[in-house]
């Protein structure tokens, strides 16, 4: 069986950053599964369709490849706040859980993150991580970010838009964010995300089967 590593957790708490050591240190394939909704809220963006047609959403979502999924394109934050709606259609998820669970498969095992990988996903994944963080602490790493890149960020608005995207997230019918039964709770406001990196180390290197 491939060995899963599961990582969920709302917007901006460290997890891409944390899926990306285990990847790099596991040898493991990644796969940001949030790419996959940003990559299908843009598809219908570009092609002028609205965000909450379902049956075009769905079939948008079907068509996504994996191999090309381009994060400087699909980071910006317009992109972001239309994934979060077209999530939230059961048709659109079913679509993109089917390619995720594809991926996560195929090979020896893979490292995913996202909102319901440890409940909807791969709920029989080996480890199970839930990484959160102080909302407003969440909202200051993305305003750091933003101010790095040397562009322009309004702080409150970023607070806004994070318990925004946190509420829709955790609120919408179809597979909400909330931590597995079995998830291991990493909150990076706490111990920051190295520290979150090393005590994942150790919960997978607990296990045998890795
Ligand atoms: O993580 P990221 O900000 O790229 O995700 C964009 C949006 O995609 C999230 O706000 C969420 O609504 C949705 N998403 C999801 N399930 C996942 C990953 C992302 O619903 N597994």
């Amino acid at each position: 069986m491939a060995f899963i590593i599961a990582i969920d957790g709302p917007a901006a708490a460290g997890k891409g950053t944390l899926a990306r050591k285990l990847s790099d240190h596991y040898g493991l394939p990644h796969l940001d599964t949030g790419l996959t909704y940003r990559a299908t809220a843009k598809a219908l963006l570009d092609a002028g369709k609205p965000l909450d047609d379902e049956a075009i959403a769905a079939e948008m979502a079907g068509a996504i490849d994996l191999g090309w999924l381009d994060r400087s394109v699909l980071s910006a934050h317009e992109i972001g706040e239309a994934a979060s709606k077209v999530a939230a259609m059961p048709a659109v998820r079913v679509a993109l859980v089917a390619a995720q669970r594809r991926f996560a498969e195929t090979g020896k095992g893979a490292v995913l993150d996202g909102r319901d990988i440890g409940t909807v996903v791969c709920p029989d994944a080996a480890v199970k991580l839930y990484v959160t963080a102080d909302p407003e602490l969440r909202a200051r790493r993305r305003f750091d970010e933003i101010i790095a890149r040397g562009e322009a960020a309004d702080f409150d608005r970023i607070f806004e838009d994070v318990k925004i995207r946190d509420a829709r997230d955790m609120g919408r019918a179809d597979s909400p964010l909330r931590p597995a039964d079995d998830a291991h709770l990493l909150d990076t406001s706490k111990m920051g995300i190295e520290a979150a990196f090393q005590a994942a180390r150790a919960i997978i290197d607990a296990r045998s089967d890795h």
